[in-house]
Order: structure tokens, then C-alpha cells, then sequence
């Protein structure tokens, strides 16, 4: 379906319930695993939508603002390197930094259509409003899909670009990254194309463990999100306050973890589950891991994909890559 430029709609991919299906299933699993975990996906409701965009103005929180610099220095150059009909965008959220790629696509090439791929309708509503005034003669697709599992339902036609920018492939294990990016070879292969990936590089740790834990305490916040996600959709009765926001450089992974420290010992109701969790004191919840990169580990994660390294950009104070990759 199109997006028709007064009143953007929404294409759903997603199998319905499927966003309580798969937090039931995601909790579950996460609360009864040692050590406890859940993953990061679920902080993003309205409010931790907020939070995250609070966060990419803090002055600790480098990678937007690095995306940036690195977009707007070399998009026409990326752009040149990688013309296409289609742009797909995974994980586009608010689509602050798709103008700077569009404007250099248009330039480049044909480009025809914009297709934003989120699971949050709301980003996806607003996102599209803006897009739609600023680029008419694009035509602006909105799909509610799961990246991670449904890439092959994404309409595109002609030499497409899929970009994922942001870093958050930082969020997946090296497995679930290496069949991500199998994922998108699959999808570019029948049109040819290229994929465009964002991603943080491994810098100072007095650089990095800031940017996860700033002085105005909105990371600590934005982390203890998720647990009000599970108070209102699973009926919990998480004492969230009860939790310290706690993050770590992990350098063996090469990724910042972020977790929660249970403050004292908790016994944790989850009626939408039918399940009981006890935190003893000190006992910490991984919430999120946020890989970050080598510039030659990226190329040899997509070479092991059939993704050809076409060129890499970054900032500078080399904070933060994009890498462009083509199918072999
Ligand atoms: C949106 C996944 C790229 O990992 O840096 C920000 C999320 N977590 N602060 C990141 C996040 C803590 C962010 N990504």
C-alpha cells in the first residue's frame, strides 16, 4: 500500500497479537535464564521512545550525532557509490537522518521509493507526516515488520539500498548478526543493491561508558523503562525505583551491557505470564548489549555474508562507521 500524502497509513506485516506473543515469549524466556535478561526491543514504547530521543541529545551520547557528521560530509559520496530505486530503511523509528539519504539518492540515481520499516506504528505515523511534505515526488512506504524475522515480506522493486543506521545492529550477538546479514543478502539478490550499516567503533571506555550512563541520569531511566513495559502489559509489580542502572564495557565482546542491579531482595509477580521471579540483592538484569566495531571486523562480518565492502566512512574523531557493502 501506498502512503497517501494527507493521511499516512500503515502496511502490518505483523501477524496479529504478535507484539504480545512475542514479549510473553521474550520474558519469559529472559526471567527464568541465568544470569536474567531481556532484550532491549522492549524499551521502546511511547515513553522509551521519548527517552531514546532525550538520549541522542545528551552531550555523553556521541553515535547520532556522529551518524550525522558522517552523513552529512559524505552522503552524496555514499549515495554515488550505491544509486538505487528503493530505499528501505530497518529500525527507521523517527527517520531524523533519511532526508540527508534521499537528498543525495535523488541526486545519484532514480530514486523512486522510500519504504520505513518499524515495529512502532507511532514513529512510523509521524515519521512518514514529515517525509511526505519534504520529498512529494517519492513515493513513502510504511511497513510494521519484525527485521529480525520478516525481512522477505519488504516490497521493493529496482537496485535497492537497505540501510540500518543508528548502530543498532550493536544490539544482536555475533549468530544473530551473522544471520541478519545473510537475511539481507537474501533480500537484496533478486534486484541488486547494497546495504548501508551503521555502527559505534571501539573508542576510549571514558568515551564509551558515559555515553550509557550520563550525569542526568535519562540513560537510567530510558534502562529502567522496560521494566515499566512489563508492569503495564503483563500486569508485573516491578518496585522500578528498586533498581540501580548499571553499565559496563565488556571488552573480551567488545560491548557495552547494560543492566539492572536489584537494590534489595524481590519476589517479582507477572500475572500475564502466570510466573513468580525472585532478584536477591545485588542480583543484576542484562537489559541491552551495544556491540562496537573494528573497521576491519565489519567488512570481515559482511564478507562472511557475501556482502562485498564497497566503502566506509566515518567521523571524525572515528567514533562511528558506515559501511556500504553490495551483493556478490
Ligand atoms: C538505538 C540501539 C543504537 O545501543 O546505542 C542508547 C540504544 N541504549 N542508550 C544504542 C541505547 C542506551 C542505542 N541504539
Amino acid at each position: 500500500m501506498t502512503v497517501s500524502h494527507a493521511r499516512p497509513g500503515i502496511v502490518h506485516h505483523l501477524p496479529p497479537d504478535h507484539h504480545g506473543r512475542n514479549l510473553r515469549a521474550d520474558v519469559r524466556a529472559g526471567l527464568t535464564g541465568s544470569p536474567k535478561t531481556l532484550p532491549p526491543k522492549w524499551f521502546y514504547d511511547k515513553n522509551g521512545s521519548d527517552l531514546f530521543e532525550r538520549i541522542t541529545e545528551l552531550p555523553e551520547y556521541y553515535p547520532t550525532r556522529a551518524e550525522r557528521e558522517v552523513l552529512t560530509n559524505h552522503a552524496d559520496s555514499i549515495a554515488a557509490a550505491g544509486p538505487a530505486e528503493t530505499l528501505i530503511e530497518l529500525g527507521s523509528g523517527s527517520s531524523r537522518k533519511t532526508p540527508l539519504l534521499l537528498n543525495a539518492l535523488k541526486k545519484s540515481g532514480p530514486l523512486r521509493r522510500y519504504v520505513a520499516v518499524d515495529v512502532s506504528d507511532s514513529a512510523l505515523l509521524e515519521a512518514g507526516e514529515e517525509l511526505s511534505t519534504a520529498f512529494p515526488d517519492v513515493d513513502l512506504q510504511a511497513v510494521a515488520a519484525d527485521f529480525e524475522t520478516q525481512l522477505h515480506l519488504l516490497p521493493h522493486q529496482g537496485a535497492t539500498m537497505v540501510a540500518f543506521l543508528g548502530g543498532t545492529i550493536g544490539n544482536m550477538e555475533p549468530e544473530a548478526r551473522a544471520r541478519f546479514l545473510h537475511h539481507i543478502r537474501e533480500l537484496l539478490l533478486p534486484t541488486g543493491g547494497s546495504l548501508l550499516l551503521g555502527t559505534g567503533l571501539i573508542t576510549s571506555p571514558d568515551v564509551l561508558i558515559p555515553a550509557y550512563d550520563d550525569a542526568a541520569g535519562v540513560t537510567a531511566d530510558f534502562n529502567r523503562n522496560v521494566l515499566r513495559v512489563l508492569n503495564t502489559e503483563l500486569g508485573a509489580d516491578f518496585d522500578v525505583e528498586a533498581f540501580e542502572h548499571v553499565a559496563v564495557w565488556n571488552p573480551e565482546q567488545e560491548w557495552i551491557e547494560m543492566r539492572l542491579r536489584a537494590s534489595r531482595p524481590m519476589q517479582v509477580h507477572l500475572p500475564g505470564i502466570s510466573l513468580d521471579v525472585r532478584f536477591e540483592e545485588g542480583e543484576e538484569l542484562r537489559t541491552e548489549i551495544s556491540a562496537k566495531f573494528r573497521a576491519s571486523g565489519i567488512t570481515a562480518e559482511l564478507e562472511a555474508a557475501q556482502l562485498n565492502t564497497v566503502g566506509q566512512w566515518t567521523d571524525e574523531q572515528n567514533r562511528y562507521a558506515l559501511t556500504l557493502a553490495e551483493v556478490k
